[in-house]
């Protein structure tokens, strides 16, 4: 049997992974950088969230409060703190995504479990600005490569609507594996809501997943 590599969740200091500044990479829809969410970050983040709540709400966990609330200047830096704290504590890796310099979506890789596990979810989101432009596939193809080059984890997860088509063709063109379906998984949009669990782990992108975008050409650096 192949040996195994475990990374222990660190005792004290900086775990493996975080923060960090990944890319860039070109796409279609311009040059992807990702980087850890700074509280500088509120008025872009709220104005592309209250634009687009129309493309962002029925694909989101249920929470409190109205969309204006949730996603105004003024709830950011709570979200953003939360966020930075989870990362230092090694519990998640969350990064914001720059498309040629401005604020595009958000990319997290959440709930990191180590041990003899060493596996997390990832979830992200784009503005609806730049849909179709090959922006969710860079930024989840650079998480992937950094989370198993990086900070030591084995898996990723994604778990996915079965009616959020553009997610699911993200995560296959990546080639995610389907491996099943959780039943009334999540309170997303008001209700319990059905998934596809979608899985990679480091066997099945010896090489990585940046360089299978490059090689395809759907992606560049320059
Ligand atoms: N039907 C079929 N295919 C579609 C459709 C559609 N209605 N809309 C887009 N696509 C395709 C695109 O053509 C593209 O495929 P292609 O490269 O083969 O042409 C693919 O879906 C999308 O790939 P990207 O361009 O890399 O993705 P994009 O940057 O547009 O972001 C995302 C996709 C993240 C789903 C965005 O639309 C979004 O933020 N949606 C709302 C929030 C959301 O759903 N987040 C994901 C939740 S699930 C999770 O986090 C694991």
């Amino acid at each position: 049997m192949a040996e195994r590599r475990l990374v222990p969740a660190p005792a004290t200091g900086r775990h493996p992974g975080w923060p960090a500044r990944l890319g860039p990479l070109r796409v279609a829809a311009g040059v992807v950088e990702l980087r850890k969410p700074r509280l500088t970050d509120a008025s872009a983040w709220s104005r592309v969230r209250l634009a687009d709540r129309h493309h962002l709400e029925s694909w989101e966990p249920t929470v409190p409060g109205t969309w204006e609330e949730r996603n105004g200047v003024l709830s950011w830096p709570s979200q953003c703190s939360t966020l930075r704290a989870l990362g230092r504590r090694g519990m998640s890796l969350p990064f914001v995504i720059l498309v040629d310099g401005r604020l595009a979506g958000q990319i997290t890789v959440g709930n990191v479990v180590r041990g003899s596990l060493c596996s997390a979810w990832v979830g992200y989101w784009v503005t609806s600005r730049l849909t179709g432009g090959g922006v969710a596939t860079a930024a989840v193809a650079l998480v992937v490569d950094h989370c198993f080059a990086v900070a030591g984890l084995h898996r990723l997860e994604a778990t996915v609507r079965p009616e959020n088509v553009p997610s699911l063709r993200v995560l296959e063109k990546l080639g995610f594996r389907r491996e099943g379906v959780f039943e009334r998984y999540l309170d997303v949009a008001g209700a319990w809501r059905d998934h596809f669990c979608l899985a990679l782990t480091t066997e099945d992108v010896p090489n990585g997943l940046v360089s299978l975008l490059l090689a395809s050409g759907r992606a560049h650096i320059d």
